[in-house]
């Protein structure tokens, strides 16, 4: 790091996510300088070398860990290059931001673990959601709503509740994520990947809920294609349920993601990350709107109304100016969660999400995936949610 406080940064692998986010992210963030850009096509390094106006282009990896410029490196490769990269690197002293899943493997999470334990050194997981300013505020309110702190006026409008002891399934929280995907929006790596979207792509929301319901997880049953088109749920020890909802069959142009948590007699929904509802806190408005990435800033959208209406306009303009209809991107927290590591490496903030939390997010994916396969729920265990202390 200069004396400005300015972290050097190097991204490892510039593919559809790096340049869609972390390339630009990077540009737009004045404490971080972009030094090298690396990925295996030399081709493709050098074109990002010039588009995003990094110092140089490398097409080894290894010559990034070595570097005696970089501070930081953003890992946005896919799970084939994980441990190897991060173990040297925190070794030489930085700092690693690297995509989900974390690993492939549990060994390799562990040498990740180990190296971080050692070295001090921080490494963050991409499970951006977390710092979504519309999850945040899903996480606010559900927050409140344990805390029995709902305002003057908590009687629902039907009530035939007259004084009946409380059952102890009220004190159960229920999630539900639905994500209506499209499989023509994903390239061709996913389907040749045999763990498909339930490992690489639902560990963002098995993040969600562990971290929504901080509760020990115990069982997880998964129906369906590991690549897509399937339903999981995920039992908590205390009786509560995560349910996850996933389709590839839907229209990419329908808003993708609607989670909704209730708990202690508060519903809390948030859709796209463009509004969160809420009936149940009498003192907080019913519905909040969120702003659309500054990047589609030629729409006009605050809110789920507006994101149809937008693309109704949309739609008629593409086809009066005969180009395509432009896609409508919402902020999912990449920046955010970025930014916050990058304070985080400078010292001015806890880590956004750290390998700790992020291994058993994995480990239950990895459960899931054995419950897919033998088509039988499977067992969750300390040994799948706990991290010993020490270093070995
Ligand atoms: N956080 C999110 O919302 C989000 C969204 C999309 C993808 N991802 C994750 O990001 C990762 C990349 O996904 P993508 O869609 O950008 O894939 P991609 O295939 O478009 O890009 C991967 C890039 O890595 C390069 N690469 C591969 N091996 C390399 C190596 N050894 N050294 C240097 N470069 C190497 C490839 O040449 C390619 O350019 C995946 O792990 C994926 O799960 C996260």
């Amino acid at each position: 790091m200069n004396s400005l406080n300015v972290q050097r940064v190097a991204v490892v692998g510039c593919g559809a996510l790096a340049r869609l986010m972390h390339l630009p992210n990077i540009r737009e963030n004045p404490s971080l300088r972009l030094t090298v850009v690396c990925d295996v096509d030399a081709g493709v390094a050098e074109e990002c070398r010039r588009e995003f106006g990094a110092e140089r282009a490398e097409s080894d990896w290894r010559r990034v860990v070595e570097a005696e410029d970089v501070d930081f490196i953003v890992l946005a490769t896919h799970t084939n290059l994980r441990a190897d990269l991060i173990v040297p690197a925190l070794h030489a002293g930085k700092a690693v931001y690297t995509e989900k899943p974390l690993a492939a493997e549990r060994g390799e999470m562990l040498r990740i673990l180990r190296a971080t334990r050692e070295t001090g050194r921080p490494v963050c997981v991409g499970h951006n959601r977390r710092s979504s300013p519309a999850v945040l505020e899903l996480k606010r309110l559900l927050d409140r709503a344990r805390d029995g702190e709902c305002g003057p006026a908590t009687r629902p409008t039907v009530d035939r509740d007259t004084g009946r002891a409380p059952l102890p399934e009220q004190a159960q929280t229920m999630i539900m994520m639905r994500i209506n995907d499209d499989v023509r929006s994903w390239k061709d790596w996913i389907f040749w990947d045999e763990e498909g979207i339930m490992f690489a792509e639902m560990v963002h929301f098995i993040d969600l809920a562990l971290w929504l319901h901080p509760s020990p997880p115990v069982r997880v049953f998964a129906e369906g294609s590991a690549r897509g088109n399937f339903v999981m749920t995920l039992r908590f020890a205390d009786g509560s349920l995560a349910n996850f909802h996933h389709t590839f069959v839907g229209s990419f142009d329908y808003p993708k993601e609607l989670i909704e948590v209730t708990a202690n007699h508060v519903t809390l929904s948030l859709e796209q990350h463009l509004e969160v509802r809420q009936c149940g806190l009498s003192d907080e408005p019913l519905r909040r709107t969120f702003p659309i990435d500054p990047r589609s800033g030629w729409a006009r959208v605050e809110g789920v109304q507006d994101y149809f209406a937008e693309m109704e306009s949309e739609r008629a303009r593409a086809v009066q100016e005969n180009r395509p209809a432009r896609w409508i991107n919402v902020i999912k927290g990449h920046a955010e969660h970025l930014d916050r590591f990058a304070e985080c490496v400078a010292g001015r903030g806890p880590n956004p999400c750290d390998v700790e939390s992020a291994i058993p997010v994995n480990r239950i994916a990895m459960k899931f995936l054995e419950s897919v396969r033998c088509g039988m729920p499977v067992t969750i265990g300390p040994e799948d949610w706990h991290l010993p202390g020490g270093l070995h």
